[in-house]
């Protein structure tokens, strides 16, 4: 980063290609496109999937609010199709019954860093001509059927706000496997300015999407540790996942099987039924232990329903894990001890 604020280039300049190479080479992509944030880039993608006013766009319902929110800038419509209450991620078979001539694409999200069903979204996509983009913000690291996400060939965005696995700040990557998306991507990140065209040449319309170099510096700084990053979070969950082993009254998050490996993102218990979550999140936070309700379902948020008129109901199983689910303290430097204490607070807030 000080070498980037010498050299006097601090935006447009190689911290950001070298950023961008060394990202696509993590993830098994050929191209990397790096962004102002995971949402900018969830949008650019929208905008090169060409969705307009009318268009339907299938999506989670247990999300982060800006997989959503990325098409309907474009004027495409939310569909949500309810989750797999396992996987917490699209129901494959709730995504095909919502498809009607109207649907265009699908934003597949990997939640909490557990992959998506992208085999058979893949297949959905083909036979009725649609867009696949795969919002991977959470999933840096994650594994689909023996491949990192970013190396399946589908369109995918990664995030790096603070919380993320690594993080620039703010900020964003788009890894592609199409070249003619990488060019489009870039010049859209840029004004629309076309490749080899002058400062002041606009070739279509475009966003101030840019990442700077000085973050750009960061990220690749945050690469360099990322195997290490990675591995103390695989521990700190796993010490979660003995620590609660014999504490009743909720659910760890799924383990991973031969197809799919998370990424940790997060650490998401999900409480019995008829468990008062509030007075659970009371008692932790009068020992100073903070959580949090992850996640809301976006289709109950209040703008949703005042566009849209979603109601309670549309996606049942997304709306009780909303209902249910806890993250606890969780990132990469969290010390033993203090992990035992959130554990030790929550059995006995539970048992209450
Ligand atoms: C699933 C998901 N999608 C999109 C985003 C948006 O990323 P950003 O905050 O970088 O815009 C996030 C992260 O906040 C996320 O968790």
């Amino acid at each position: 980063m000080l070498d980037v604020l010498r050299s006097g280039r601090l935006s447009l300049g190689p911290a950001i290609d070298r950023f961008e190479e060394l990202f696509a080479e993590r993830v098994g992509a050929p191209y990397a496109a790096a962004v102002s944030s995971g949402t900018a880039g969830l949008h650019l993608l929208c905008a090169i999937a060409g969705l307009q006013t009318g268009d339907e766009v299938i999506t989670s319902p247990y999300s982060f609010v800006a997989s959503a929110n990325c098409f309907i800038y474009e004027g495409a419509t939310p569909v949500f199709a309810d989750v797999d209450e396992r996987t917490m991620n699209l129901d494959p078979a709730a995504v095909e019954a919502t498809i009607t001539e109207r649907t265009k694409a699908i934003v597949a999200v990997d939640i909490f860093g557990y992959p998506c069903e992208l085999d058979p979204l893949r297949e959905l996509c083909t036979r009725h001509g649609l867009a696949l983009i795969q919002d991977a913000c959470e999933a840096l690291g994650t594994e689909y059927r023996g491949r990192i996400v970013g190396s399946h060939g589908v369109d995918a965005v990664f995030a790096f706000y603070p919380n993320k696995q690594m993080t620039t700040g703010e900020g964003g990557m788009v890894t592609t496997h199409d070249e003619e998306t990488w060019r489009r991507l870039v010049s859209l990140r840029n004004q629309g300015r076309a490749d080899g065209g002058g400062w002041l040449e606009h070739a279509r319309l475009g966003y101030n999407y840019r990442i700077d170099d000085i973050r750009a510096a960061l990220g690749i700084g945050q690469l360099e540790k990322l195997d290490t990053i990675l591995s103390l979070r695989q521990a700190a969950a796993m010490r979660y996942g003995e620590l609660l082993a014999e504490v009743d009254g909720l659910e760890p998050p799924l383990a991973d099987d031969a197809d799919h490996v998370r990424s940790w993102f997060v650490y998401v218990v999900t409480l019995a039924r008829g468990t008062d979550r509030e007075r659970v999140i009371a008692e932790l936070e009068r020992q100073g232990i903070a959580t949090s309700r992850y996640l809301p379902s976006i289709h109950l948020q209040a703008y949703m329903r005042e566009r849209y008129g979603f109601s309670e109901g549309l996606c049942p199983v997304s709306e009780d894990l909303s209902q249910r689910t806890l993250a606890l303290p969780f990132f990469t430097a969290i010390e033993t001890e203090d992990q035992a204490r959130v554990a030790e607070a929550l059995a006995a807030a539970l048992r209450r």
